[in-house]
């Protein structure tokens, strides 16, 4: 009968401790198999009341388990102690670690609400090379060489050596990086017969110093629409009713006339911010320059400006967001500074 039991304690020992990978699992099979309670205690407390050739065979082959047990329970201790099996268990309650996502920049997410407005206003998408040539960024847009208004637009000039393949359209040819969206227009119009109206969101690039509202690179979102019988009326509310879905109807804003060698009349559009500064009770952001879209355009795509008018417009994407999520510095949007964009 003992022999029996002493042989399953250490069977079923054996076969238990080769399963645990933990301190604390190890230590219930310590006090199954070796604890006051255990049935090889109860065995050796139970020889006393053997005969004595009985008492001998048994007490030996339970010492000897005994002194087994003891020497795997403290080699397992080892083992699990210089870590080569930690236990697998998890404590459920620690609050989980939380898995860094990336996410849209603050831009690209202004950008989206532009193009869902835009489309829910039946404009169509329409994009063009950020590479163009001096035809489509000034002559086609009636700004002719050695006119003073490309000044406004000062440029980066690309080597015309790196780019032999271009097949030249015109004489005009010599590339550079879009100063504007509005080259878009062109290339639009020379393909499609109005009435359409669409917006272009594009990166465009310019020769100048930055400051908080200007950048060298940034983006730009340009609206063309022509049809029989549009007009400036068209093109203010579609501006009022785009601010209004953006910024809700308690944004401000201010259109003043201005020059644009590409529209007829011209003016440019602000919206007035928000200031606690009271010395600054009125502080208006430039946000786009826009007008109806000049003859010398219409001829330059072979449309007959009698029969068609158009009004276009081109807004500053950043200086939107900057509206839309308080951002004081125009430079902050190119920083890579993580601080700021885990903001968004
Ligand atoms: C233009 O670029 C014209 N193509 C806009 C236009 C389109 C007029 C169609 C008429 C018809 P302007 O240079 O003003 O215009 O730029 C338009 C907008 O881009 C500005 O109102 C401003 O919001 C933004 N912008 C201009 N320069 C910078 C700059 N350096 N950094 C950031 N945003 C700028």
């Amino acid at each position: 009968m003992e022999f029996k039991t002493l042989e399953t304690v250490k069977q079923s020992a054996l076969k238990e401790i080769e399963g645990i990978s933990g301190e604390k699992s190890l230590e219930t099979w310590r006090i199954k198999y070796l604890g006051r309670k255990s049935d090889l205690n109860k065995i050796l407390r139970s020889l006393k009341t053997l005969p004595d050739n009985k008492k001998r065979e048994i007490g030996f082959q339970a010492n000897n388990l005994k002194k087994e047990l003891e020497k795997l329970f403290a080699q397992k201790n080892q083992t699990l102690k210089t870590g080569r099996h930690r236990e697998t268990s998890f404590d459920v309650s620690i609050p989980g670690r939380k898995i860094s996502l990336g996410h849209l920049h603050p831009l690209t997410k202004t950008e989206q609400k532009i193009r869902e407005i835009f489309l829910s206003m039946g404009f169509s998408i329409v994009c063009g090379p950020e590479i163009e040539t001096e035809y489509y960024n000034f002559d086609a847009l009636n700004i002719p060489p050695d006119h003073p208004a490309r000044d406004l637009w000062n440029t980066f000039w690309l080597r015309q050596s790196e780019f032999k393949n271009q097949k030249p359209k015109t004489e005009n040819q010599k590339l550079l990086l879009r100063t504007h969206t509005s080259p878009v227009q062109i290339r639009y119009m020379e393909e499609h017969h109005p009435p359409f109206q669409i917006i272009v969101p594009g990166r465009v690039f310019r020769y100048e110093a930055t400051d908080v509202s200007h950048e060298i690179n940034f983006y730009q979102v340009e609206g063309l629409m022509v049809g029989k019988d549009v007009s400036l009326v068209n093109f203010k509310f579609i501006v009022e009713e785009f601010f209004k879905k953006l910024f809700g109807s308690k944004i401000q804003l201010r259109f003043r006339p201005s020059y644009f060698p590409f529209v007829e009349p011209g003016l440019e559009v602000d919206i007035k911010l928000a200031t606690s500064d009271k010395r600054q009770a009125t502080r208006w952001l430039e946000i786009m320059g826009a007008g109806m879209v000049h003859p010398k355009v219409f001829e330059a795509v072979h449309y007959n400006p009698r029969d068609w008018q158009g009004f276009a417009f081109g807004l500053g994407l950043e200086r939107l967001a900057m509206i839309q999520y308080n951002i004081p510095d125009i430079r902050l949007f190119y920083s890579s500074d993580l601080r700021f964009i885990k903001q968004f």
